[in-house]
């Protein structure tokens, strides 16, 4: 187990301290993140659009999220690590739901994500805690409803809309979930919601008073750049770094300038001399 838990999360809820969280989908990432003090890792189903290069995340599979979930377990000492449940993983029978997750704790992860707060989903997130697993749920746009969504919209845009939010996240939190993440709504609703909650909220283009943040990690390095959320803030250029150490790396070999002396092995003299023969 990581250093930190659902109870570190709910303590730093408790205590007022804003909880940090990014993405990652590989070892080395996760690494430099838990390094860096980031307190959860979320294997996002993302990993589908910023790795893999589909347009949304429904292509992500079981298969995809146990390779990535493993990775990012064993590059990370302190963080908690949260495995996105991907499309259809848990959606047509509970029982194949709560087999889903547990897979996915053991592939390395110490809680699993979900999206919705339908009967079925309530339902699952209340079986998966009876078997010790934590559930983090997601609300507000759910990525994995894009097509009946229609689009990437912001949810919750009035009162009344932000009361059905908040009816969610009680059920949610009911249910057994030891956290919400609030994806693209109104900054007042998800301070509202924030506050009628007893258990923390992860905001992602959700204003600044919710308990925490998350973000995607390649926005915000500047490494995926295939789309521009209003929401993210980019603390990085890793595409123009990879562009450039590239291109030097592309002149190098085109000039015979890589490998040097230095960068390659040698014969002992005696051994090189009979080659000359
Ligand atoms: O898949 C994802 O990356 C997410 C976000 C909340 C960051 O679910």
């Amino acid at each position: 187990m990581k250093n930190v838990t659902v109870q570190t999360l709910q303590n730093m809820k408790n205590n007022g301290e804003k909880i940090s969280s990014l993405t990652a989908y590989d070892y080395s990432t996760a690494k430099y993140l838990d390094e860096a003090g980031i307190d959860f890792i979320l294997v996002g189903d993302s990993v589908g659009m910023v790795i893999l290069g589909y347009d949304n995340t429904c292509n992500v599979t079981m298969e995809d999220m146990k390779v990535f979930t493993g990775a990012v377990a064993r590059g990370t000492e302190r963080a908690m690590v949260i495995a996105d449940m991907p499309f259809m993983s848990y959606h047509a029978d509970i029982a194949e739901a709560v087999k889903n997750a547990g897979e996915l704790i053991r592939a390395g992860a110490g809680a699993v994500k979900l999206e919705g707060a339908t009967d079925h989903i309530l339902a699952v997130i209340k079986r998966c805690v009876e078997s010790g697993i934590p559930v983090m749920a997601h609300l507000g746009f759910t990525p994995q409803s894009l097509n009946t969504i229609g689009g990437f919209k912001v949810q919750g845009k009035t009162y009344d809309a932000t009361m059905r939010l908040m009816e969610q996240a009680k059920k949610v939190q009911e249910a057994g979930a030891f956290a919400v993440t609030l994806e693209m709504i109104p900054a007042e609703s998800a301070k509202y919601i924030t506050e009628h909650l007893d258990i923390p909220t992860i905001g992602i283009g959700a204003g600044k008073d919710c308990s925490g943040q998350i973000l995607v990690s390649d926005d915000v390095f500047g490494k995926y750049c295939d789309l521009s959320p209003k929401f993210v803030r980019r603390y990085g250029d890793m595409s123009l770094l990879i562009k450039n150490a590239a291109a030097g790396y592309i002149n190098d070999v085109k000039h015979g300038n890589f490998p040097n002396a230095d960068e390659s092995f040698n014969l002992k003299e005696e051994e090189a001399g009979k080659l000359c023969c």
